[in-house]
């Protein structure tokens, strides 16, 4: 079989497995394979228990993989192949020195532009996957092409958008693809390479080509923008509870103005996940470094309403509980950032159960998917945790739940039979809003909601 275009994914995360796979099934004359230094990871992509879930992938990958889809932990031979080579390895938080808690961890990617010169043996594109530091191509630039070997790289940002659980669906019909590159003529060639291999699929007019500094500084002004939008109902909902306003109302109603529109504006306990803390700090950091100290200030406030929100339903909890939960059962629905995930990556969950801890309660975790993760991110926390797979036997002689995931599961939960099974008085607390408040209420519940009247007994 011969191919058109070789591509080499470096990385076989949540972002760089599911866009490879995609862009096989989609472009069978491209050969694509992903490389990872983990070799479980890479074993689990060759089995049928692939390394990550997301609704249709399985089929993705069964369609395209040994076809033109290939993982491989041999990442020299990868890169020696490659025409294209994508980068999308892990860009967590530097955990020290300057720009400790704030400016992205820069070591895996400079480790691999390396090893990409080492291997590379003639000219190639190199593509930014993951979410960097604006002017983190200039510096891959430089590494790669001021090493007098003669090999001249482009490097290209094409920053993804996937959210996790719909990874396929935004993979397959994206509102957009995002490519910058330099503007000369061999960038502008570059750019016109990787815009082809997604013209396969992608209507022409969703592809957006910019500068490479558009492109990188896009990514994290849509999660800055998108975490803001959260923030911002989660600022009004403590407003919602004070005025007996409805946030549900709220939002319903200021999403009906087309200018703002109506998603994103679910209020909750907080944001999670990988991506919405990690690249607004960052994108502090770097006003910070260009002295724009009120851009930094505006941006984080959307980090510190998003703890202030987690801490105020803790203290809301404990408010209601007649001020001491030291002692009492409280279990916790859900654990994971979100619903149809296993993954628990600064999950507000985790806050909570460590604030509960503190006041000494006997905290019981249950999620369908996420408990694995849950007992390695809590590794550090002692004896007054436990994790049940049944929501039922986690809510046995609790006190209290907390909604935590808004998994559709818990929708339709026998609330009767929780009720009949826990200590009186039972509180909810729905950090999600997502259960039928008035009959909790109706069963004997009290039920405190997120930006509405709480539901009480006494
Ligand atoms: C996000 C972006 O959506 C995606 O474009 C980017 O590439 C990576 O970051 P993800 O982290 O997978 O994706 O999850 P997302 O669905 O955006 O949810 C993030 C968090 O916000 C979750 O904890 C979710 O529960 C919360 N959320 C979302 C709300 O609290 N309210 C909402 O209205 C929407």
């Amino acid at each position: 079989m011969s191919f058109s275009t070789r591509i080499l994914c470096i990385g076989a995360g949540y972002v760089g497995g599911p866009t490879m796979a995609v862009i096989a099934d989609r472009c069978p004359h491209v050969k694509v394979t992903v490389t990872d230094i983990n070799a479980p990871r890479i074993a689990a992509w060759n089995s049928t228990d692939l390394p990550i879930y997301e609704p249709g992938l399985d089929e993705v990958v069964q369609r395209a993989r040994g076809r033109n889809l290939f993982f491989t932990t041999d990442v020299a031979a990868g890169i020696r192949e490659a025409d294209i080579i994508f980068v999308s390895v892990n860009t967590p938080t530097k955990e020290f020195g300057q720009g400790a808690g704030r400016a992205a961890d820069l070591q895996w990617w400079e480790k691999t532009a390396r090893q990409i010169l080492a291997n590379a043996g003639r000219s190639k594109i190199v593509v930014e996957k993951s979410t960097l530091p604006v002017r983190t191509a200039a510096a891959m630039s430089r590494i790669l092409n001021s090493n007098g070997s003669g090999m001249r790289f482009q490097v290209l940002s094409n920053p993804e958008f996937l959210a996790e659980g719909t990874a396929v669906q935004d993979l397959e019909e994206p509102d957009r693809v995002l490519i910058g590159s330099e503007e000369t003529e061999d960038g502008l060639a570059a750019r016109k390479q990787l815009v082809d291999i997604y013209a396969t699929w992608v209507p022409r007019d969703r592809i957006i080509e910019s500068n490479v500094w558009s492109a990188e500084l896009s990514k994290l002004t849509a999660n800055a923008f998108l975490a803001q939008r959260i923030s911002s109902i989660n600022a009004m909902s403590a407003l919602c509870e004070m005025t007996e306003a409805d946030v549900d109302e709220v939002a319903r109603a200021i999403g009906a103005d087309s200018r703002i529109g109506p998603k994103f504006l679910r209020s909750s306990v907080g944001f999670g996940g990988s991506c919405f803390r990690k690249d607004i700090l960052n994108l502090c950091y770097i006003a910070e470094s260009y002295g724009l100290t009120e851009v930094a200030a505006y941006w984080e406030a959307v980090v510190k309403m998003n703890e202030w929100q987690q801490t105020r339903f803790v203290r809301n909890m404990l408010a209601n509980m007649f001020n001491t939960v030291a002692g009492k059962r409280i279990a916790l629905f859900g654990f994971a950032f979100k619903a149809d995930t296993g993954d628990t990556r600064e999950s507000p969950a985790d806050a909570v159960t460590r604030a509960l801890i503190e006041e000494h309660a006997n905290v019981v975790i249950t999620d369908p998917k996420a408990l694995p993760n849950a007992r390695l991110d809590l590794q550090d926390v002692g004896q007054l945790l436990a994790f049940e797979e049944d929501p039922y036997k986690a809510a046995e002689g609790a006190h209290a739940i907390a909604i935590m995931t808004e998994w559709a599961e818990y929708r339709s939960l026998d609330f009767r039979r929780i009720y009949d099974a826990m200590e009186k008085p039972a509180f909810v607390f729905d950090g999600r809003n997502i259960l039928n408040h008035r009959a909790l209420f109706e069963l004997g519940f009290n039920v405190f909601p997120i930006g509405k009247m709480a539901l009480k007994h006494f």
